[in-house]
């Protein structure tokens, strides 16, 4: 903002006043935060839409309860995955048709990457990132068995201290599988560029979203990338197990092949053919029976999304996670606290991570304290600022309970040692 305050003069009214200004600030009332939370972890699972529970409400008793079966035809169950798909795809820069909504991040990732290798056959190397989330690399060593013939494909991984990516694309790479947004550090790549030298290799380029889509703008036909996978229970406020999509060029679609073919990917399920058929179009990267429910919770979620400006909303979630940043600095230098983030908010998602003493300890005393936030192993806070709902004043309660924690030490407190089964 051109009347952005300088950091000496900014307190708490300040921030007060720039909530006042902010033109995004209106749809934090279309979400259920709890009194007294300032959420800080909508980049692990989004906030409650206020309309979500009666319009799931409205599913089950309407559609499931009164319409029973009739529902797959009368309430466009059986199309739903694509239908919600292409609500998705504005946010993405997808065109219709282009986006089906699947089953947890992971299968779809397996699905869309078999699909991807599959389209560069003969080719025996699969590129992803060392710091990506595990169940990426998890899923790619299940891809790299399946289609290696003799051995396994092998694995490549870049590093942000390298090698970086010209160090690893040769006419051997059938794909690259990266996260466009680092879930620790919030580090974001130039998806352009990357695409354009994967490609240049002549590699697919598959894009995990999830810490992407309605964080920062995505532009996948823009760039020309490839195929992109990505969860809806992060930014998009789908709610906890609501299903991930997958999103495929149009130009891939007659020669994809996806893994898993299932009777809902088939061109006349109703047929009942013994013999696979792939559907036309995205349709052939659906499996089976989709989570009709979950998709409910994410539809009241998307007629939100369906309003928001995302340049608007870009523009905001860098105020938050500067002003956040500055104020950091500002004050917490004292006790080393590191920004781990990049600084130049081209390279920045929509997450600050800081690195200090005691950091998994010190997140359970902002919790106490009802700053949500979360620890990723080994050393990492990390504070996502959802800008449908963060506001600046959150931003500055967040880091006066950091100071305030740091300053008596009370996370030393062994109470807040002990590890729960989910940080
Ligand atoms: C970048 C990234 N990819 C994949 C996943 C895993 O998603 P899922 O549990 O839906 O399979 C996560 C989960 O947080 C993630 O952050």
């Amino acid at each position: 903002m051109s009347t952005a305050p300088t950091l000496h003069t900014i307190d708490r009214e300040t921030c007060a006043a720039l909530d006042a200004a902010d033109p995004v600030a209106p749809y934090r009332d279309r979400f259920f935060l709890p009194e007294g939370v300032v959420y800080l972890d909508g980049n692990s699972l989004g906030a409650l839409p206020r309309a979500t529970p009666a319009h799931v409400q409205r599913v089950m008793v309407d559609e499931w309860g009164t319409g029973l079966i009739r529902s797959w035809n009368d309430a466009g169950w059986f199309a739903k995955p694509v239908t919600l798909g292409d609500r998705i795809a504005p946010l993405i820069g997808a065109a219709p048709g282009e986006v089906v909504l699947g089953d947890s991040t992971s299968a779809s990732l397996f699905q869309a990457t078999v699909a991807a290798a599959r389209l560069r056959p003969g080719r025996r190397v699969i590129v992803s990132e060392r710091s990506s989330f595990p169940t990426d690399l998890y899923v790619l060593e299940s891809v790299q068995t399946l289609l290696g013939t003799g051995a396994p494909l092998e694995r490549r991984l870049i590093h942000d201290d390298g090698p970086t990516i010209d160090d690893v694309l040769d006419d051997e790479v059938a794909v690259v599988v990266l996260t466009h947004v680092d879930y620790r550090t919030g580090r974001m790549h130039d998806m352009a560029e990357v695409t354009r030298r994967v490609q240049a290799a002549g590699a697919i380029m598959v894009w995990d979203l999830c810490h992407s889509v309605g964080a920062v703008p995505v532009d996948l036909n823009g760039v020309g990338a490839d195929l992109a996978v990505g969860c809806t229970y992060k930014y998009l406020n789908g709610g906890p197990g609501s299903p991930s999509f997958i999103w495929a060029a149009e130009r891939h679609h007659a020669a994809s092949r996806p893994a898993l073919t299932g009777w809902h990917g088939h061109a006349k399920p109703f047929d009942f053919d013994i013999d696979y058929a792939p559907a036309d179009g995205i349709g052939r990267f659906r499996v089976g029976t989709p989570q009709l429910l979950s998709m409910a919770a994410l539809e009241a979620s998307l007629e939100i999304w369906s309003e928001v400006d995302l340049a608007e909303l870009r523009e905001k979630s860098l105020r938050l996670t500067e002003l956040f940043i500055s104020l950091v600095d500002a004050r917490l230098s004292r006790w080393n606290v590191e920004v781990v983030t990049p600084r130049q908010s081209a390279q920045r998602g929509s997450q600050v991570a800081l690195r200090v003493e005691g950091g998994y300890a010190v997140m359970q005393a902002l919790i106490e304290r009802g700053v949500i936030g979360d620890f990723r192993s080994p050393d990492l806070m990390r504070f996502g600022f959802a800008p449908l709902y963060v506001s600046h004043v959150d931003v500055w309660d967040a880091v006066a309970a950091l100071e305030d924690i740091l300053e008596t030490g009370v996370w030393r407190d062994a109470r807040f040692a002990s590890r729960g089964a989910v940080t």
